[in-house]
């Protein structure tokens, strides 16, 4: 069952009930203003941090799920009876609902009783606001007067704090309303120098900034008392709940409709210059005035939506492909690349299932959030790969994460999760092979922030590199340390106490516990160390890197080994996890994708056989799942993974994650079939159909579905922030289809399924321009094996590096 439909032309995923099974959500804002939205008009806004700086209140978990957001009442004034374009908060039941998620915006209306609303919300590009569109259309034979209320509930800017001190936050509430502006300011009398805004470009009727005037005592936003009288008092809040809300009364004509522009916003102002007069308490406002003077006009407002607009246009450009599936096509050309340049923006911060109050940048999910937006904004990747850089320890470990205001490591979680030192040297990679930009390389880099450490970048790999080799175990895996990709497998903490954390807590330090998953990722990023190294004349650390490589890769497939598969790990008592000798978890899915996708097994039949119990324990039609068979009781010894019940998250959920780690395995294996079989099961847009099993968006990937051993097979959770972006977007994009950056030029190396004949593909690259078209015959799964650049033939399949920018090439490949 399906709740909407895709328009591919529009770039727009239209939903056409309000009544999703969870709430739809979008995203506004690309730089620094950020909000969420959901289909029903739910969600808030903030700036930069969506803790420390947010503008507007947003109830999680409520019920409904979905509550606060940018609501639009109307009120018909002859008959008193209102409702909400959006469906939500008031729940009428309207006509013609329809919410249009696009890129960047959100499109909500309907109609209700010949009263259509539609609200455009965007975040024009550059700009610290967003900007509320809203057309009102009389769809009657006879004139209509009706009022329009426009509603925010303000945050008090740290939204822990604004979630829990209550005996403070009830009294330091200020607003001031000039001109009809609506500027929130708590605490801009003390240390703050920052304050939001709401404008409109209609003339008020009235407004209000205190929210029980506006919704009356023991009422909710379904039914405000001012909308219901049709008439605000003009509150002005002192202390409780700040809002916004301005009334504005429209006098339609029949087939008439009228255009009203709300702007929501932030503005700093510098500390000295922060009152008008100096010496007053009043905002001075002479920096926001001409913002929202300018924003106000429909003209600025529609530029600045085409100019959004073109934005995307141009930075999807760089990669489009036409492959006769739609599946692959819309999620390649739109959402699937859309969702890298969400994650990239808002790492783990806020969804409907993050917060934007808990987790900062992780260090190993920023890595890998790179792969999959690094052709897009390479120049910010660079600035990314810098700020992540700094954060590493000396001894070449990691902070786990970083904090987005001052980009510094977290104390709190610290570091030793022993995977995310390589995976630097994989974002680098990934870097270097898109750009070919090797100065990044040379670029002074401090440790831990700390000044007068810096040494170049290209230290800081090495570091990586020798950060695992100074941490292996009995076996000469690498330890594992608090825990590796699998934040839940925490072998080195036995935890008995409720609340304790399983990933800060080390109550068993000091032991022997290793990881297979890390001995793979150790030889993918020492391969990528020593490439790297070659390219930067360092003949030593081409060996170091290489020899390590290739000891690791035989210590995997010795100690790594379990018959038919890879290993998970070994515990801190030397036994083996993900073995066929476990009753519970005897197999792991990280090992397989990971050592596979590293090489190894693929040249003596390891591969082969890994991938062969991946299909049979592991794989589902709902994708392939973590684990199996599920933990089905605490084991003290492994840690949190144990604690979910079975078939949810890292226990035997499908962790999309990992899922293209195994297409890509596939792929490399020669089994283009199963490659892409496993892709379109968890493709969000093949799952459409099943909206109602599904119940997450269909235009975007969830961090996890439920696995075959939950009641709740194949429903997804945590959509939009997840490695799941990235990592699939690399697969079918580099693997599947095969159109692949590497260091000395782009590779065409697609693995397709037997009944495809082709596709083709539009790339920039290094800034110049490839149209490639690869022929197949249908039947064939072979490799590329003729290429021609504009008409001539080129030995074996990797398009040299461009000369200079402003090339066009037309290239042909021929897989037989
Ligand atoms: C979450 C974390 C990621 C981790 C994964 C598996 O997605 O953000 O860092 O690798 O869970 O535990
Ligand atoms: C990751 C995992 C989650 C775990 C968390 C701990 O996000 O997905 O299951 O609880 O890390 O920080």
């Amino acid at each position: 069952m399906r709740y909407g439909h895709f328009d591919d032309e529009g770039r727009e995923y239209v939903i056409t009930r309000p009544d999703t099974p969870l709430p739809w959500i979008n995203y506004l804002g690309s730089e620094a203003y950020f909000g969420i939205i959901s289909n029903t008009a739910g969600g808030y806004s903030f700036y930069r941090d969506a803790r420390l700086r947010r503008l507007t209140r947003y109830r999680y978990n409520n019920a409904p799920l979905d509550l606060g957001g940018r609501y639009v009442y109307l009120r018909d004034d002859e008959s008193g009876e209102y409702f909400s374009p959006s469906w939500q908060p008031t729940q009428r039941e309207v006509d013609d609902y329809s919410c249009r998620h696009g890129l960047g915006y959100s499109i909500i209306g309907s109609s209700y009783k010949g009263i259509r609303g539609e609200a455009l919300y965007f975040v024009p590009l550059g700009e610290n606001l967003e900007i509320w569109r809203i057309r009102v259309t009389n769809d009657r034979r006879t004139p209509a007067k009706v009022s329009l209320f426009d509603s925010v509930e303000f945050c008090l800017w740290e939204a822990l704090e604004d979630n829990t001190n209550f005996q403070r936050n009830y009294s330091t509430g200020q607003v001031e309303v000039e001109d009809g502006v609506i500027y929130h300011k708590t605490e801009y009398r003390e240390r703050r120098d920052h304050f939001a805004f709401f404008a409109c470009s209609a003339p008020l009727a009235g407004f209000e900034t205190q929210r029980d005037a506006f919704l009356g005592a023991y009422r909710g936003w379904d039914r405000p008392i001012a909308v219901e009288t049709g008439k605000a008092s003009d509150s002005i809040a002192h202390g409780w709940q700040p809002m916004g809300a301005h009334h504005v009364k429209l006098d339609l004509a029949p087939g008439e409709t009228r255009e009203v522009i709300v702007l929501l916003g932030y503005q700093e102002n510098p500390r000295d210059d922060k009152f008008d007069p100096a010496g007053s308490q009043t905002i001075n406002k002479k920096r926001v005035k001409p913002v929202i003077a300018r924003y106000l006009q429909p003209a600025a407002v529609e530029k600045a939506f085409t100019d959004l607009r073109d934005h995307w246009t141009n930075m999807l450009g760089i990669l489009q492909v036409r492959t006769g599936s739609e599946h692959v096509d819309r999620m390649v050309n739109i959402w699937n690349a859309y969702q890298c340049m969400v994650t990239f923006n808002l790492s783990r911060s806020a969804s409907g299932f993050e917060s934007g109050i808990g987790r900062g940048m992780g260090f190993r999910d920023s890595n890998q959030d790179l792969l999959g937006f690094v052709h897009m904004v390479p120049t910010r990747a660079r600035e990314r790969i810098l700020d992540i850089a700094a954060t590493q320890l000396p001894t070449g470990g990691a902070y786990h994460q970083y904090q987005p205001l001052t980009k510094r490591g977290n104390n709190d979680v610290g570091g030793g999760f022993n995977d995310d030192p390589a995976w630097l040297v994989l974002g680098v990679a990934a870097y270097l092979k898109e750009t070919g930009d090797t100065s990044i390389l040379d670029e002074p880099v401090p440790y831990d922030n700390k000044p007068d450490t810096e040494t170049p970048l290209y230290e800081h790999l090495q570091r990586s590199i020798q950060y695992t080799l100074d941490r292996v175990g009995p076996h000469g895996l690498p330890l594992i340390g608090r825990a590796d990709w699998n934040d839940c497998l925490n072998l080195n903490c036995f935890s008995e106490t409720p609340g304790e954390s399983f990933q800060t807590t080390e109550n068993k330090g000091g032991g022997v516990a290793e990881s297979v998953f890390v001995g793979g990722l150790f030889v993918l990023a020492a391969d990528e160390m020593a490439a790297i190294a070659r390219r930067h004349g360092d003949e030593a650390e081409v060996k170091l890197a290489t020899d390590a490589s290739a000891s690791m890769t035989k210590i995997v497939e010795t100690a790594g080994w379990d018959g038919s598969w890879f290993r998970r790990a070994y515990d801190y008592f030397g036994r083996v996890v993900g073995s066929d000798e476990c009753p519970e978890g005897s197999i792991f899915i990280e090992p397989q994708g990971m050592c596979i996708v590293a090489g190894i097994g693929l040249q003596n039949g390891m591969a082969d056989k890994a991938l062969a119990s991946v299909a049979e324990r592991l794989a589902t039609p709902h994708g392939i799942v973590l684990n199996n068979p599920a933990f089905t009781y605490y084991h003290l010894e492994l840690g949190e993974i144990s604690t979910y019940p079975e078939g949810y998250k890292e226990n035997a959920g499908i962790f999309c994650h990992t899922n293209p780690w195994i297409m890509i395995a596939e792929a490399m294996a020669g089994h283009p079939d199963k490659a892409l079989d496993y892709y379109m099961r968890i493709n969000p847009s093949a799952r459409e159909e099943i909206s109602d099993v599904h119940r997450c968006e269909p235009y975007v990937y969830a961090q996890m579905i439920a696995g075959k051993d939950a009641p709740t097979h194949g429903e997804a959770k945590n959509s939009w922030l997840s490695g799941t972006a990235a990592w699939n977007f690399v697969a079918i994009s580099q693997w599947i289809l095969g159109i692949r950056a590497e260091y000395d030029g782009l590779r065409i190396d697609p693995a397709l399924p037997a009944d495809w004949d082709g596709f083709s593909v539009t790339r920039r690259f290094r800034g110049a321009r490839y149209e490639i078209t690869v022929h197949k015959p249908k039947g064939a799964v072979g490799r590329v094996t003729r290429l021609t650049v504009d008409g001539r033939a080129v030995p074996g399949n990797l398009l040299t590096a461009p000369t200079r920018p402003g090339q066009s090439f037309v290239v042909e490949a021929f897989v037989e």
